[in-house]
């Protein structure tokens, strides 16, 4: 019989991790943390879960794994606070595999601020010992509701779904709740992997959160991906999106070149009825975004944050410095011009230092100090070709932006985008990330350059003409110092 860990153990092996950490890795030693982006405090970081916001702060609950920056063995729940996204607060672990329905891992899930507090419904790893495959046999994917007063500390779990309940033709792979109230009425979607390989969204119903009944499923008529992690089902704009991350496509034309690929369709009907998706657009044109999900503060203004890496990674030097990954900066969506619109979070913009502005003419330098900055460059129509940071470059023909990395993306290299009549880009680049938007779209990748932090930083732009302005990026305000 395999034994449990009670959270007080797991919370004690964590600080021990941490404080091994800061003393075996500084932050000044290591030239690859981040400054305005959320990263484990040690280990291994991927999915954004829970997110929500409750008595005035949003919680920002992720996937962790503090004890090996590779990510394997059993995930607990990490836990940021913030008021304003720019000042944060770094809670100690939320969650922990402590039961025997999440023994192997608290995974991905979701959270609802309510009056007496927050609800939270996340999936309940369990691998058997023995020789199994874990999609057929050998494994439990337990839906797990718990609460928390406050947000610190997630008990009172409840197992309220078993793959026994699930529909006959699914494998054991059903996870990632995400559960939202519309009309007085709970609903949740679910990531699926049917028996035959085919991803699939299984939405479900109910009066009380607790009791739950499939109402129907998402699915494609034509194969997209064996499996579809991470769903996310809100209302934007008098429609529906509907965003999933199936896993294992093949490269279409531009799109589809990170294999496991997080993107979104419109639910043009009712979305109770489920159906086939008419369509599947990325929700990132780059290289390292996954697992998005949103969340809303006081108004309905839909704040997605995501991943920024990826299931099958690349070779990231971060691992030798004992970390990996980290999240995106939020984004706020709106639905324009027939497509899912992203923007940075307008909060962000007080990051901004002192800036600078000036026109680029072709063959044209200018110069900045430190790698966080954000730039916006607005383009003459036509062509341009812009260079910066170590070897990133964006090349526009005057439909197609490409994005290109040199070494510094380690095995990163192109990534192309349909974008006619580009007219303004907004770059945010951290110590070992880019995040490009560009007329809704967005180019998200980590780059690991040779120097360090200082140094002169050159935008130079090789074609066309541009305007530009360009603030450094203060970090992210701790109120509990890393
Ligand atoms: C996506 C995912 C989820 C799962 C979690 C485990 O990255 O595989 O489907 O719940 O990560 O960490």
């Amino acid at each position: 019989m395999q034994s449990i860990k009670t959270y007080i153990q797991w919370k004690k092996e964590e600080e021990e991790a941490r404080s091994v950490f800061k003393r075996r890795y500084p932050a000044e030693k290591d030239p690859y943390r981040q400054r305005f982006h959320l990263m484990p405090p040690v280990g291994f970081l991927n999915d954004p879960n829970g997110l929500c916001f409750f008595r005035g702060i949003y919680h920002v609950y992720h996937q962790y794994r503090p004890f090996d920056p590779a990510g394997d063995g059993a995930k607990l729940w990490g836990h940021y606070g913030t008021k304003d996204f720019i000042s944060w607060h770094r809670f100690s672990p939320a969650g922990a595999p402590d039961t025997i329905w999440d023994r192997d891992g608290m995974y991905s899930g979701s959270a609802l601020g309510e009056k007496d507090g927050i609800h939270f419904y996340y999936t309940g790893n369990v691998k058997k010992p023995g020789d199994f495959d874990y999609i057929y046999q050998g494994r439990e994917h337990n839906l797990i509701g718990a609460f928390s007063s406050d947000g610190r500390l997630i008990e009172q779990k409840k197992l309220l779904i078993t793959n026994e309940d699930y529909p006959e033709d699914m494998t054991l792979h059903v996870r990632d709740p995400k559960v939202w109230k519309e009309d007085g009425q709970y609903y949740m979607v679910l990531g699926a992997r049917s028996r035959e390989d085919r991803g699939q969204v299984l939405l479900y119903t109910g009066e009380d959160g607790l009791k739950w009944r499939l109402l129907s499923r998402f699915s494609s008529s034509s194969p997209l991906g064996y499996m579809w992690e991470c769903p996310d089902l809100f209302p934007l704009g008098g429609k529906h999106i509907l965003i999933f991350c199936p896993q294992g496509l093949q490269p279409d034309g531009m799109r589809f070149h990170n294999g496991d690929t997080c993107g979104y369709t419109v639910v043009e009907d009712d979305f109770r009825l489920g159906g086939d998706i008419p369509s599947f657009e990325e929700l990132d044109r780059g290289f390292d975004f996954y697992a998005a999900q949103t969340f809303s503060g006081t108004g309905d203004r839909k704040i997605l944050l995501g991943w920024m890496g990826l299931p099958a990674p690349h070779e990231n030097p971060t691992v030798p410095y004992g970390w990996q990954h980290c999240l995106s900066i939020p984004r706020e969506l709106t639905f324009k011009r027939g497509k899912l619109w992203q923007e940075p979070l307008k909060e962000l913009s007080a990051l901004r230092g002192s800036g600078r502005k000036g026109y680029l003419h072709k063959g044209e330098k200018t110069r900045l100090r430190g790698k966080c900055f954000e730039a916006l460059v607005y383009p003459d129509k036509g062509n341009f070709h812009l260079a910066f940071r170590q070897d990133a470059e964006l090349i526009y023909d005057g439909k197609i932006l490409t994005f290109r990395l040199g070494k510094s993306g380690f095995g990163r290299k192109e990534r192309k985008c349909c974008l006619p009549d580009l007219a303004f880009l907004r770059i945010f680049s951290d110590v070992s990330s880019l995040e490009i938007f560009a007329d809704g779209e967005v180019f998200s990748t980590r780059l690991f350059e040779e120097e360090g932090e200082s140094g002169i930083q050159e935008l130079a732009l090789w074609d066309g003409f541009c305007r530009w302005e360009m603030y450094p990026l203060h970090p992210f305000v701790w109120d509990n110092k890393e």
